[in-house]
C-alpha cells in the first residue's frame, strides 16, 4: 500500500481487511487507569493548528499538564504554531517526511509500550508511515493507523459507506475522461467531480453543461494532492443549498467503567457554506428528530466498523428526513470548533480523553448553554493578500470596545505569525435564542475582528 495513494483493488482490500485490523487494534488497547504526575502519559499532535490547540489547552485546562500526569507535545512545520505555546515540548519540521516523523515520535515515546497517545490533526503528514508505526510498532496512532487512509481517500469511504449500507449521493469512479462522460450520462447533468484525495475543494468542479464536462477531469487531475488520475463523480443535490442543510455528527469512541469501548454522539452541528471552506457552524441543529437519529445511525455505524479510540466526524447532508452521507474525519472537524462554547467538553478535550484512554460518559457530553443558538463564524485574512505576508497585530481592545450593540458575543484569536489570503485567523462566536439573529451577529462580530489584524510585511 503505497504511501501517496492505493489503486482500486487496494482499497477494496483494504475495506475487507479493516474488521480483522480493528480486533487486533482494539485487543492492544487498554484504559488508562489513573494519570500518575511521576510518570506521565504523553499526548503527542501531529499538526499544531487550532484544532491541535483545543486538545492541547485540554491538557492543562482539564488535567493540569505535566503535573496532573499528562505531557503533552505539538508538532508542526513552522514556528509560532497556535498550540506551540500551550504545549510542554513542541518541534518544528516537515511532517511529509517519514523518516523524520518517526525519529520525532520515537524521540517523545521512545518505549510505545508507555502510556501515550498520537493525534494526527492534519492530513499532511508521512499517513503510511504512522500507519506502520501503529501496526507494526504500537504506536497508538489514533483513532486507528488505518484510519486516515480510509478517510483521505474518497473511493475507500464510498466503498466502506456501500459494505455498511449507508446512504449517500450516487456516485462512480472515473480514471479518464470517458469514465466521467459515461457516469454524467448515467446520472444528469448537474454532476459533481472531486479528485480522490483532496480536501477543501480544491480540483472540485460542479459540472452543468456538457463543455464543461471536458475540461473537470483535466482541473481535477491537475489538482489532486499526491498522485493520481482518478475522481469520483457524483450526482450533484441542488437542495442542499436551498432546502437542504448540512451537519457534522460527531461519535466519541472512548472507554466506559467496565474497561470496554464505547460510542458516545455529539449534538448533532449544522453548519452552511457559500463555497468549499468553512464558514459558520452551530449548535443545536434544526434538523427534524427523523434526522437526526438517521445522522446518528450512519456515524454510529462508521465508528463502529472503523474502531480504535477518539473522535469521528461524519459530514451528512440533510434534506427534510433524508441523509446522505458524504465524508468522515477520524479527528475532530472544523465546523466543531463551535463546541469550544457550546459543549461541557469541546472536541479537543474529548480527543485527548478518550485517546489517552481516560473515561468518558454520554452523560458528560452535554449542550452547555441551554435555550440559545451558538453560532461559530470565521475570522479570516483578506483576499487581498499576495503571497504571504507577517501578522503585525491583533487589536483586542478595539474589539471589545467596539462589538456590536445587543450583542451576546465573543472571538478566539489563533496567534498565527503569517497569513495568505483567506487563511483561518480566528473564530467569532454569538449566541442568541433567534437563529437568523445569532448568525446575523457572528458574522458582524468576525468582520470586526478581520479589521484588527493588522498585516505587515511580505515573508
Ligand atoms: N453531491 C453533492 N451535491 C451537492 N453539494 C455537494 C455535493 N458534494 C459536495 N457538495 C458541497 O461541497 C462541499 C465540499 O464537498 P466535500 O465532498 O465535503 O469535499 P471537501 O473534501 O472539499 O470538504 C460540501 O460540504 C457541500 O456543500
Ligand atoms: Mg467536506
Amino acid at each position: 500500500m503505497p504511501g501517496n495513494g492505493m489503486s482500486k483493488e487496494e482499497r477494496f482490500e483494504l475495506i475487507d481487511t479493516i474488521p480483522s485490523l480493528r480486533r487486533e487494534w482494539e485487543g492492544r488497547l487498554a484504559p488508562l487507569e489513573a494519570l500518575n504526575p511521576r510518570r506521565p502519559a504523553t499526548f503527542i499532535s501531529v499538526g499544531g493548528g487550532e484544532l491541535g490547540d483545543l486538545a492541547v489547552t485540554a491538557v492543562k485546562r482539564n488535567y493540569g499538564g505535566i503535573g496532573g500526569g499528562i505531557k503533552a507535545v505539538a508538532f508542526d512545520k513552522y514556528q509560532g504554531f497556535p498550540a506551540q505555546d500551550a504545549a510542554e515540548v513542541s518541534e518544528c519540521f516537515n511532517m511529509m517526511d517519514g523518516d523524520l516523523l518517526e525519529e520525532r515520535i520515537r524521540r517523545h515515546v521512545p518505549d510505545p509500550s508507555e502510556p501515550h497517545a498520537i493525534y494526527l490533526e492534519v492530513e499532511r503528514i508521512d499517513t503510511y508511515r504512522a500507519y506502520r508505526m501503529g501496526i507494526e510498532k504500537g504506536y497508538r496512532i489514533m483513532s486507528t493507523p488505518f484510519g486516515p487512509l480510509v478517510c483521505m481517500d474518497r473511493h475507500a469511504t464510498k466503498i466502506m459507506f456501500d459494505k455498511l449500507d449507508l446512504e449517500m449521493t450516487r456516485w462512480r469512479h472515473a480514471a479518464s475522461g470517458k469514465e466521467v462522460d459515461d457516469a454524467a450520462s448515467e446520472f444528469g447533468l448537474p454532476v459533481i467531480v472531486k479528485p480522490v484525495m483532496t480536501s477543501s475543494g480544491h480540483g472540485t468542479s460542479i459540472v452543468k453543461t456538457k463543455e464543461e464536462l471536458a475540461k473537470c477531469y483535466e482541473h481535477a487531475v491537475e489538482h489532486a494532492r499526491g498522485i493520481g488520475n482518478e475522481v469520483i463523480v457524483e450526482e450533484y443535490i441542488p437542495e442542499l443549498k436551498t432546502t437542504g442543510t448540512e451537519i457534522t455528527q460527531i461519535v466519541v469512541r472512548h472507554f466506559n467503567a467496565d474497561g470496554k469501548i464505547i460510542n458516545s454522539t455529539l449534538p448533532p452541528i449544522e453548519h452552511k457554506r457559500p463555497g468549499a471552506t468553512y464558514h459558520e457552524s452551530w449548535l443545536p441543529s434544526t434538523i427534524s428528530k427523523g434526522a437526526e437519529a438517521k445522522c446518528r445511525e450512519g456515524a454510529v455505524k462508521i465508528a463502529d466498523f472503523m474502531g480504535g479510540l477518539g473522535i469521528y466526524a461524519v459530514e451528512q447532508f440533510v434534506i427534510g428526513d433524508r441523509v446522505y452521507n458524504n465524508e468522515v474525519a477520524n479527528r475532530p472537524h472544523d465546523t466543531g470548533l463551535v463546541t469550544r462554547w457550546m459543549l461541557n467538553m469541546d472536541e479537543g478535550a474529548l480527543q485527548l480523553t478518550s485517546t489517552i484512554g481516560l473515561q468518558i460518559s454520554q452523560s458528560s457530553i452535554k449542550i452547555a448553554r441551554g435555550g440559545v443558538f451558538g453560532v461559530a463564524h470565521v475570522v479570516l485574512a483578506p483576499d487581498s493578500i499576495t503571497d504571504e505576508v507577517e501578522v503585525a497585530g491583533w487589536n483586542a481592545s478595539r474589539l471589545n470596545a467596539m462589538m456590536p450593540e445587543g450583542a451576546t458575543g465573543d472571538a478566539w484569536y489563533f496567534g498565527k505569525p503569517t497569513a495568505y489570503a483567506g487563511r483561518r485567523m480566528g473564530m467569532a462566536i454569538a449566541f442568541d435564542k433567534d437563529l437568523a439573529v445569532a448568525r446575523t451577529q457572528a458574522g458582524a462580530i468576525a468582520h470586526l475582528a478581520e479589521g484588527c489584524i493588522s498585516y505587515g510585511r511580505r515573508v
